[in-house]
């Protein structure tokens, strides 16, 4: 379901990935960590990607960020030029936030890098800061506050930078469940507002379908995309824990992983 578009059928703003595989230099050789991924996100659309440990997902964000070059295939962005590529935004499950600046400075953090004005960054920086619950926190250091805490301050500092792409490496791995649900609820309500490319990564295969527009499917070592679903489900999206639709997509992936995470586990039948 993955078809190979050329680059330039890519609608303005989109993201095009076409063929891109990657290996890794290593002491004893070279590890595939992705092959022949292609890939269209269109502006606006939010695309979650799941799959096990290992199938090349981080390495195929680093390569969208532009952080790595693919050893083989092209990243390209329909309506920029190849060596300007429009800026992103990105969140990290960890290492998001830098310890030694306060909530306020973190989130003004991507405004200071564009040579936005103090007055103004402090400004806008506080207005996000209020959208995701922090206004009494604004100058307290991210050793003060809890993990959902500081993670809600790296997506504040990632809608203020005002980046038409966002890119999101399991942004709430580590929460708890309950904080987990209002932080997507949150997610979804700012990216509502400000409709941003998203890539988003996670091992959770609901939250994958609960946010997404698209559920890509990786597996395999290197890691290819095996499918590309559509989610069905109207936005905004009313969904209940254990709602059965939900429910059988989740079924339908994790039977398509299944024997991925079982190999990779060293599990047999
Ligand atoms: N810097 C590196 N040097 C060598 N090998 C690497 C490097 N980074 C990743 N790898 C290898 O590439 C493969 C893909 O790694 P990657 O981190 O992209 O997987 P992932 O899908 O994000 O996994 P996880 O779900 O555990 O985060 C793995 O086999 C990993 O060991
Ligand atoms: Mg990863």
């Amino acid at each position: 379901m993955s078809g190979t578009p050329p680059a330039t059928a890519g609608t303005q703003g989109a993201l095009v990935c076409e063929a891109v595989s990657h290996k890794y230099d290593k002491d004893d050789g070279e590890l595939a960590a992705l092959a022949d991924v292609d890939l269209q996100v269109q502006p606006g659309e939010f695309v979650s990607i799941v799959g096990p440990s290992g199938c090349g997902k981080t390495t195929l964000l680093k390569i969208i960020a532009g952080l790595m070059t693919p050893s083989s295939g092209n990243v390209s962005f329909p309506g920029h030029a190849q060596d300007d590529p429009p800026r992103n935004g990105l969140v990290f499950q960890e290492h998001g936030v830098f310890p030694w600046m306060t909530v306020l400075d973190n989130v003004a953090f991507g405004l200071e890098m564009r040579q936005v004005p103090r007055v103004e960054r402090q400004q806008r920086a506080a207005e996000f800061i209020e959208r995701v619950g922090l206004q009494e926190f604004g100058s307290s250091y991210p050793h003060q506050l809890s993990v959902g805490m500081r993670q809600r301050v790296g997506i504040a500092r990632a809608f203020v930078a005002d980046v038409p792409i966002l890119l999101m490496d399991e942004p709430f791995g580590s929460l708890d469940a309950q904080t987990k649900i209002v932080l997507q609820e949150e997610l979804l309500r700012l990216w509502s507002h400000d409709r941003k490319l998203v890539v988003y990564v996670t091992h959770d295969i609901e939250e994958a379908v609960r946010l997404g527009d698209r559920v890509l499917v990786m597996s395999g070592r290197p890691g290819r995309i095996r499918e590309d679903i559509t989610v069905p489900f109207e936005r905004p999206r009313q969904l209940g824990r254990g709602d059965p639709a939900v429910s059988e997509l989740v079924w339908h992936i994790w039977d398509l992983l299944r024997d991925d995470v079982r190999s990779g586990l060293s599990l047999r039948d």
